[in-house]
């Protein structure tokens, strides 16, 4: 019963003591917006070029945010940003531009559905594969949360590293899962700067940076 699992965890979290993610979890709950798992099969996706769905949003993603005194100067996307999980704990925070990128369009419906409920109106989504999307001179922050295999990663951050030519400027990348760490750190000029753990997905994010 999904329900009664929903319950269940957000209990866990306040017999923890963490009552923010609690109030979180309660949140979303009563919001009735969906931001349930779904399988790379049950999604219908090829594994060769994506990852399930899950999401990463709440207190564990503020954690990180809340270090990086974000300002109305500051802009950021979400490569394969699902059902809005992530975009929707950016919303609390001054960026002047928040922005989601996501290849299955039924999962766009459903994270514009969660908006409406939330009153979220400041961010837009695109329906594209994530390694098509090249209009990144607006931003800088890129936020993935394990979305996708390496040669799709690859793709990206050579998306990033042509912007930052065309644009220079200071950079910064948030990576829930940093499955592909040897590759940002690798293939471009981000430094990790920051590591934090989120308790209840049980990975850690880095935070890195970039100076032109
Ligand atoms: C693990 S979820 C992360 C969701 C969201 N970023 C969050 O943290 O709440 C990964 C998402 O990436 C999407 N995705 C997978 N492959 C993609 C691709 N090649 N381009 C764009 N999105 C993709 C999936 O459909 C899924 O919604």
């Amino acid at each position: 019963m999904p329900i009664l699992n929903d319950v269940k965890n957000a209990l866990a979290f306040l017999c923890r003591g963490e009552l923010k993610e609690f109030m979180f979890r309660l949140r979303v709950y009563t919001s009735k917006i969906d931001l349930r798992y779904a399988s790379v099969d049950e999604l219908g996706l090829s594994a060769d070029r994506s990852h399930h769905y899950a999401h990463s949003g709440g207190v564990y993603l503020e954690k990180v945010l809340n270090s990086l005194n974000i300002t109305a100067g500051d802009a950021i996307v979400d490569f394969g940003s699902g059902k809005g999980g992530a975009l929707i704990t950016f919303a609390k925070y001054p960026f002047n531009k928040i922005s989601g990128v996501e290849l299955l369009p039924e999962l766009v419906t459903i994270a514009e559905q969660n908006f409406k409920k939330l009153n979220i109106s400041n961010v837009t989504m695109t329906v594209s594969d994530a390694a098509d999307f090249t209009d990144l001179d607006a931003y800088n922050y890129f936020y993935f949360y394990s979305p996708f295999p390496r040669s799709v990663m690859v793709d990206v951050i050579h998306n990033i590293e042509s912007s930052l030519q065309k644009k220079p400027r200071p950079l910064r990348l948030i990576y829930c899962n940093p499955e592909f760490h040897d590759l940002i750190e690798k293939d471009s000029g981000f430094h990790k700067t920051a590591e934090f753990y989120h308790h209840q997905l049980h990975h850690l994010i880095y935070v890195y940076s970039r100076t032109p």
